[in-house]
Formats: structure tokens, C-alpha cells, sequence
């Protein structure tokens, strides 16, 4: 069974995705971490000429090892660096592969991201698309750096989590749209117990009616 996770930035997807991976007890894969890895490569190109061929040869390079240190890649400017070589079409194109094998392995995998049940995995068994506000997503985010001991400044990061929605949403070889056969989750006012309890819900029904 594949399982297909996408989202915006911060709505909860990969905790999901995680969660329903532990309950089928299927593989995950977090493919924000694949852009995430290649923007840290390069980040000392950043807005600089050869910036593009750079993230190009790195995303052609990355290989599971570099996807190890996930608290640094799961930084805020992490994401700021992602979502600038998201955009890159030969980027896009090389993590294509190591994203399918991941979802094609015996036995099926759940991933998570923006473009699965799009590009990547159009043949999913479910597809699940995530939303939520940004007033919701930002006070989650919020909480989950102020777990880890970051101070937070909440104005500033509605700001950040708004303008990564626009580059993601602007993003021409993105495909990161609701797939026309994936079941829209509103995570807003939901906890993860109950998103999760909802998600699940989804997969029986979908996987029922097969
Ligand atoms: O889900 P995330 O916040 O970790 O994603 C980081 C960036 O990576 C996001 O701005 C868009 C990009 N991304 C993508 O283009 N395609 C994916 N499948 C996953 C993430």
C-alpha cells in the first residue's frame, strides 16, 4: 500500500505521515528533507550566479546519509533554502528516483510532501491532502521550536510561513495542488490524536471500496 501525504508548510503532514506509517507499520520518507539536504548544500551560493547548477549537481549527488542530520535540516533557514531550489525543474527531476524507489519497495511506503500524489505518486492507494490556516499552522510551529528551546517571534513567523506559501504555490514545476482524487484533511482544529484518528479513518474507507 502506498500512502500519499501533501500539504503546506507546517500543517501537519509529516506528523501524520509518521503516525500512520507507525500504524501500518510501513516506511516513511519526509521528502521535504531531500529539498531541505540539497538547500543546505548550497547554501553558501545562495542568490548568487551558479546557484542553480550547484543545487543541480547536489541534488544529483544526494544520497541517504545526507539526510542524517535531520534537527539541522529542519531548521527554519533550511526551509527558506528548500523552497529556492524547489523551484529548479533538473533539481526536481533528480530527486524524482530516489523518491519513487522509496514508494515502490515491497511492501509500500507512506511519503510526505508536496507534489506525491501529483508527480511522484500518481498511482497511490490513498492520497491524503492536508490543510490547516496559517494562524494554525504558525502557533504549531511555534510550539514545536519553543520545545526545542528556540525563542520564537509568532509576527515574524506567520510572515515566513506566508511567503513560503507564495514560492511554493508560485512555483511552476511544482504540482502542488490537491490531486483530483486525494481526500482533503482540515487539520485546524484538530489535535494530532484526532487528525490522525481521521487519517486513518480515511485509509479503511479508501482501502475498503478497492
Ligand atoms: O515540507 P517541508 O517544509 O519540509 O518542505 C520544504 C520545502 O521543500 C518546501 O518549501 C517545498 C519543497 N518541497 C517540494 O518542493 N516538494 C516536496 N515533495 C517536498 C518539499
Amino acid at each position: 500500500m502506498i500512502i500519499a501525504v501533501d500539504g503546506p508548510a507546517a500543517s501537519g503532514k509529516g506528523t501524520l505521515a509518521s503516525g500512520l506509517a507507525r500504524h501500518y507499520g510501513l516506511p516513511h520518507l519526509d521528502t521535504g528533507l531531500l529539498y531541505r539536504a540539497v538547500g543546505r548544500a548550497v547554501s553558501a551560493r545562495e542568490d548568487q550566479p551558479g546557484f542553480e547548477d550547484a543545487a543541480i549537481a547536489a541534488a544529483r549527488a544526494l544520497d541517504a546519509s545526507h539526510l542524517a542530520d535531520v534537527a539541522e535540516l529542519t531548521s527554519a533557514r533550511s526551509g527558506v533554502l528548500a523552497s529556492k531550489v524547489a523551484v529548479i525543474g533538473p533539481v526536481r527531476a533528480a530527486l524524482f528516483d530516489y523518491q519513487r524507489n522509496f514508494a515502490t519497495q515491497p511492501g509500500g511506503a507512506v511519503l510526505d510532501g508536496r507534489d506525491i500524489g501529483t508527480n511522484i505518486c500518481p498511482d497511490a492507494d490513498v492520497k491524503l491532502f492536508i490543510q490547516a490556516d496559517s494562524k494554525a499552522r504558525m502557533e504549531r510551529r511555534a510550539r514545536q521550536l519553543e520545545s526545542r528551546g528556540v525563542e520564537v517571534d509568532r509576527y515574524a513567523l506567520y510572515h515566513q510561513i506566508e511567503e513560503r506559501d507564495a514560492r511554493d504555490m508560485a512555483n511552476p514545476n511544482g504540482g502542488f495542488y490537491k490531486a483530483d482524487d486525494a481526500h482533503l484533511l482540515d487539520t485546524t482544529l484538530l489535535d494530532i490524536e484526532a487528525a490522525l484518528r481521521a487519517a486513518i479513518a480515511i485509509v479503511e474507507t479508501t482501502m475498503a471500496h478497492k
